[in-house]
């Protein structure tokens, strides 16, 4: 390449400018505007206001910069003018809001207006984020050419286990009343999430035609999710809470810190992913309060001391499978065993001359109930708390005998 030097030119102030303003507007004061929108602050307009002119400072900045040059087709510039207009259309209904109208065709055309408002404002940071990866990747030449399937992988990934993590804080902190009205547990809505993005992962990752370990390993993993995302939902009905999810971010963790890279350290930062998301999980298993699944880790182990016969293992060797993604699969298929299980000896009690399971048997699937609220930031009185904590105990024990 002819023009190899300006691709390698430094970044000049300008643009460490643009970065500086824009990242303020959209990572800091637009989302902290957007808390005081819903809160109906009435700092909620100044401070929009001061994040749209360090938006404008921002946009000029970003034209004006010398140094470095980037391909005219980067994805940067290619998304920013869309979220430009997303938030020009937006600071225009903030002011037609503010102006208060209330007579006329104004009676049903303002609380639209409001709650398109309220939509395209909780956007605005997710797609404010999006547009700085996208700067991030801009500014050093990433994720183009042949790069692009694991650059996407890694950044879709990295950003859906933050997008979850957040999601988790919100549901803790805003919604335990919400979920407690709904009867539903936490875990039901992780392993919906947990199982559609299962099936994204399992019929994406893979490109070309020969299948690298890394589109076995990313595939595998989809796999593992949808399956165990399906038996997730199944064992939260009736607001239950259940394992799944942390057994799944479990062997996700272990799959991540084994996961072989083509550079050591590379392969370091792999292992430590790993070992946080598999703390993460262990947290959620205490956080949980029991260990219940066992009849899952008796399958899993029964399948995996199957696959490992050595002509079994051979073929792996043959088709350059490596083990992780192997085992994974090995547990989507015992997490399907197990539902179908459970599936048909619900089926047996809901079908034929039976009309429903006998009362007091309920611990063949093991559960605990849902914790209405939530200890440690609940301000109910401690007598509350004393009966959650104790009925917790409670199906503990009943985990431990063995009746079932
Ligand atoms: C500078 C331009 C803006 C103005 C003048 C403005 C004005 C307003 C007004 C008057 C309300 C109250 C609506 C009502 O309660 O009837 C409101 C609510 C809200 N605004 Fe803005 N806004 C602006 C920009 C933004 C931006 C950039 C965002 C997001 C990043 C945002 C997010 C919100 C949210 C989430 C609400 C709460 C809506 C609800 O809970 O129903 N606004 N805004
Ligand atoms: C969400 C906030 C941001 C917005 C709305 C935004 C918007 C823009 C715009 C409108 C341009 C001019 C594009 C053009 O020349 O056609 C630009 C250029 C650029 N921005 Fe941003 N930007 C943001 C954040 C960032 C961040 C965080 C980085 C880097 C870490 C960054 C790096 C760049 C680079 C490298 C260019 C030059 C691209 C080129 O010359 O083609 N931006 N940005």
């Amino acid at each position: 390449m002819d023009n190899d030097e300006a691709f390698q030119a430094p970044i000049d102030r300008i643009l460490w400018a643009h970065i500086a303003f824009m990242f303020l507007a959209f990572g800091i004061i637009f989302p902290t505007g957007m808390v005081l929108g819903l809160s109906r602050s009435r700092w909620h307009v100044p401070v929009q206001i001061i994040g749209s002119i360090f938006t404008i400072i921002g946009y000029f900045l970003g034209h004006a910069h010398g140094g470095r040059e980037f391909p005219g087709d980067n994805i940067h510039s290619l998304f920013a003018p869309f979220l430009i207009y997303t938030l020009i259309s937006q600071v225009g209904i903030g002011a037609y809001l503010k102006l208060h109208f209330t007579s006329g065709p104004n009676k049903w055309f303002r609380p639209l207006t409001t709650k398109i408002h309220k939509i395209i404002g909780i956007f605005i940071p997710i797609l404010g984020y999006v547009q700085m990866v996208f700067g991030v990747i801009t500014i050093d030449g990433w994720c183009r050419g042949e790069n692009i399937g694991q650059c996407l992988a890694h950044f879709i990934m990295g950003s859906s286990f933050i997008a979850y993590g957040i999601f988790l804080i919100l549901m803790l902190r805003l919604a335990s009343g919400w979920l407690q009205r709904k009867g539903k547990s936490q875990d039901y809505y992780d392993s919906w999430i947990i199982m559609a993005w299962g099936f994204v992962n399992t019929f994406t990752e893979h490109r070309g035609n020969v299948w690298s370990h890394r589109d076995l390993q990313h595939t595998s993993l989809g796999i593992l999710w949808w399956a165990g995302g399906t038996v997730g939902i199944y064992l939260s009905r009736n607001g239950k809470r259940n394992i799944m999810p942390a057994l799944i971010i479990l062997f996700t963790g272990y799959a991540m810190s084994s996961h072989a890279q083509s550079s050591e350290i590379s392969t370091k930062i792999h292992a430590m992913f790993g070992y946080v998301l598999m703390s993460a999980s262990v947290v959620r298993l205490a956080e949980i309060g029991f260990l219940s699944e066992k009849k899952l880790m008796l399958i899993f182990s029964g399948l995996l001391f199957m696959g490992a016969n050595i002509e079994q293992i051979s073929l792996l060797t043959e088709y350059g499978i490596d083990p992780f993604s192997y085992a994974l699969v090995l547990a989507s298929t015992s997490f399907l065993i197990f539902f179908f299980t459970n599936i048909l000896i619900d089926l047996y009690w809901r079908s034929g001359q039976n009309d429903g399971e006998p009362i007091g048997n309920n611990d063949i699937i093991a559960h605990m109930p849902l914790p209405l609220t939530d200890p440690h930031i609940s301000s109910s009185n401690s007598e509350d708390d004393h009966d959650v904590l104790f009925q917790r105990a409670k199906s503990n024990d009943d985990d431990y005998d063995y009746k079932a």
